[in-house]
């Protein structure tokens, strides 16, 4: 089983509930953690060590959302994932204070250049030897679209333009032969001519000559992780992916979805064990059941409504306030809405209202929330995989720090007592970890 910590350099993640939770504040006054400080994020990196995590992985929006209502009121008042501060910078200072664990970040192709992207990645993955991770993501919000100046793009433009993007980086990757740099002082050669090449790229989007002005690095470029639902999306995190990060409530769907993506991978002659299907997952633990049935209660009812319709209408891209708040999502036609059909139903199969479906999001942004305790919990994640087919787990926190600590230090030790998860790192390049059987 892989275990990978979401994150985002910002007051909240999946939980709108995080920065009022008295645990998140009650951190921040004994230990100095600060959600806009590195010392907290280094922290959580070596926690997430010690828990022998695949990766610490930060989503990234570059927007303050005015998707419900017109206003950016609602994303002011309830923090939906706003501010969010840039989380390239942190990658650095993680993989500063770690040796294994990876180091990936969210960075959108959809409003640079190909160049500027491989050599920003390529330099993160010389200075963290390897353990670099880029979550390739296709924007599709207008706020952000706006931000650069720009309109939403439609998604077969979108993804064809993506494939484009990477085959430059990839190109301008290789452009550097692993064994360029010669450093021969006496002869006055620092890199061989013959083993540096241009790319000469000239494609329907993009121009670029090359080569790099970075070397061949560690892993040749990143570990690639990918996050789209789409056919198209499926189809690009099947080709380049080596980790997906998905987001399915029900295993039922979760199955279907970790079946489509490796059918594909198999298709394009891959081997399905290449790209791990990491599945969102936010664990709320208690010494017994019942405290972590308060836990549970206690979190999600720091949720306003607004704040859940706020963050539900930002990620579809589209203002829910005028629908009724007990219309039933899944019976509803706007084409916006099936992009994330999937998360309109309880666990059981009961459909849900706005309103409920709202107030999840808020919650958890529709991941399923496993309560109970340690052992409960590690039932719940092994029924997950069992019912799914593999191959783990994106963990998200509702309150920070102290969430993380508790997982590591409770949940861990029990997977591994039932052979579950993995006791040492084997792998030593992000890539190589993800890929380790065990
Ligand atoms: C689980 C998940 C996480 C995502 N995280 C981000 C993110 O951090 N930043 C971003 O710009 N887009 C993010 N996205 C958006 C996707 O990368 C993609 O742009 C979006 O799902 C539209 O592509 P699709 O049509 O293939 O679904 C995420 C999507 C999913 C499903």
């Amino acid at each position: 089983m892989h275990l990978a910590q979401f994150l985002v350099h910002g007051p909240t993640y999946h939980s709108l509930a995080m920065w009022r939770h008295p645990k998140t504040a009650a951190a921040s006054a004994e230990r100095g953690f600060a959600w806009d400080r590195p010392e907290l994020y280094q922290h959580i990196a070596r926690v997430c060590e010690r828990g022998l995590f695949d990766t610490v992985f930060f989503a990234d929006l570059n927007y303050i959302a005015d998707t419900y209502t017109s206003s950016i009121g609602p994303a002011l008042r309830n923090a939906t994932q706003a501010p969010e501060h840039d989380p390239i910078p942190l990658l650095s200072f993680m993989a500063a204070v770690t040796k294994r664990i990876g180091v990936a970040s969210t960075f959108s192709v959809s409003h640079s250049h190909p160049f500027y992207a491989a050599r920003l990645w390529a330099t993160l993955d010389h200075l963290t030897r390897g353990r670099a991770g880029w979550n390739v993501v296709t924007s599709i919000n207008s706020n952000q679209a706006a931000n650069y100046g720009e309109e939403r793009q439609p998604a077969d433009a979108r993804y064809d333009r993506a494939h484009e993007f990477m085959e430059v980086c990839r190109r301008l990757w290789e452009s550097w032969d692993e064994d360029a740099v010669v450093m021969d002082r006496e002869a006055a050669v620092f890199a061989d001519p013959a083993k540096v090449r241009r790319i000469e790229y000239e494609g329907r989007f993009f121009r670029s000559r090359g080569p790099l002005n970075v070397t061949r690095t560690p892993q040749n470029g990143p570990a690639i992780f990918q996050a789209g639902t789409s056919p198209k999306g499926r189809d690009f995190a099947a080709k380049y992916a080596d980790a997906i990060f998905a987001i399915q409530p029900r295993a039922v769907d979760a199955a279907a979805y970790f079946a489509s993506i490796k059918g594909r991978m198999s298709d394009l002659g891959r081997d399905p064990d290449e790209c791990r299907i990491l599945f969102g997952m936010q664990p709320i633990i208690g010494a017994t059941e019942a405290e972590a049935r308060e836990r549970q209660e206690e979190h999600n009812g720091l949720v306003p409504v607004e704040g859940g319709m706020a963050i539900l209408s930002a990620h579809l891209d589209f203002d829910l306030a005028g629908i009724p708040l007990d219309a039933i999502m899944a019976e509803r036609t706007e084409p916006e809405l099936y992009r994330m059909r999937t998360r309109f139903h309880k666990q059981d199969g009961t459909p849900m209202t706005v309103a409920e479906v709202a107030a999840r999001h808020g919650q958890s942004v529709s991941l399923p929330q496993f309560v109970g305790t340690p052992a409960g919990i590690a039932d719940q994640m092994e029924a997950f995989m069992a019912e799914v087919g593999g191959d783990g787990f994106m963990l998200s926190a509702i309150h920070s720090p102290g969430a993380i600590e508790e997982f590591v230090d409770l949940v861990v030790p029990e997977l591994q007592r039932r052979g579950l998860y993995r006791t040492e790192y084997r792998g030593r390049t992000q890539r190589e970890i993800l890929r380790q059987a065990d």
